[in-house]
């Protein structure tokens, strides 16, 4: 079936960039930042807040599994999962703040034409939000007091780890196309020409 374009742009179904945003990226491909003279300190603490994301979601998504698994009790579970679910929410709402209001806008105006991609990536941080929303939805009914009995940990368990997984598998393909209309920008024109450092 044919796609509409806001289907082909929308994260829970773009697989990537459209062509149109690429055009730098063809130009840096990955395999050229690593080492690449214009790779300065800020893309790289950028790109290491990204990293976090991925390995911190990784090891929520891996306690749930534990949990699911009855590897761990749910008194074992808590304490453990509320604080750092807690510390990745409130850091990602604030790193995705740091981007439209002050990155963005740098990026944009850098390379006008690819102005629409910065839309995009607007649009999946709603997206992702919302995701978020959902998901701790879900968490707040495994979190809470009452529930003991099996049958309930286990239905709250599982909510909870489909919730996660459908927030990571949105977030990390947020994170690759961000990444992969960024760093070409700044490798083209440099931390210090965009007044990044
Ligand atoms: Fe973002
Ligand atoms: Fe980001």
């Amino acid at each position: 079936m044919l796609q509409s374009p806001s289907d082909m742009t929308a994260l829970a179904t773009r697989d990537g960039l459209p062509d149109d945003l690429l055009q730098l990226r063809k130009r840096y491909p990955r395999d050229t930042w690593p080492g690449h003279a214009n790779l300065g300190e800020w893309v790289q603490f950028w790109l290491d807040r990204h990293r976090m994301f991925r390995e911190l979601g990784a090891m929520l998504d891996e306690a749930c599994e534990h949990l699911r698994g009855e590897r761990i009790t749910l008194d074992e579970f808590k304490p453990w999962f509320a604080p750092r679910l807690e510390f990745f929410f409130g850091h990602l709402d604030l790193h995705h703040k740091i981007e439209e209001f002050h990155l963005f806008p740098v990026f944009a105006k850098a390379e006008p034409v690819l102005q629409h991609g910065f839309t995009l990536l607007e649009a999946d941080h709603q997206a992702i939000h919302a995701l978020v929303d959902t998901m701790q939805g879900a968490a707040a009914t495994l979190l809470a007091d009452g529930i003991v009995e099996h049958d309930q940990v286990r239905r709250a368990g599982e909510d909870t780890g489909r919730e996660l997984a459908a927030l990571l598998r949105g977030l990390t393909a947020h994170l690759d196309d961000e990444e992969d209309l960024i760093v070409p920008i700044v490798l083209d024109h440099s931390e210090s020409q965009l007044g990044l450092v």
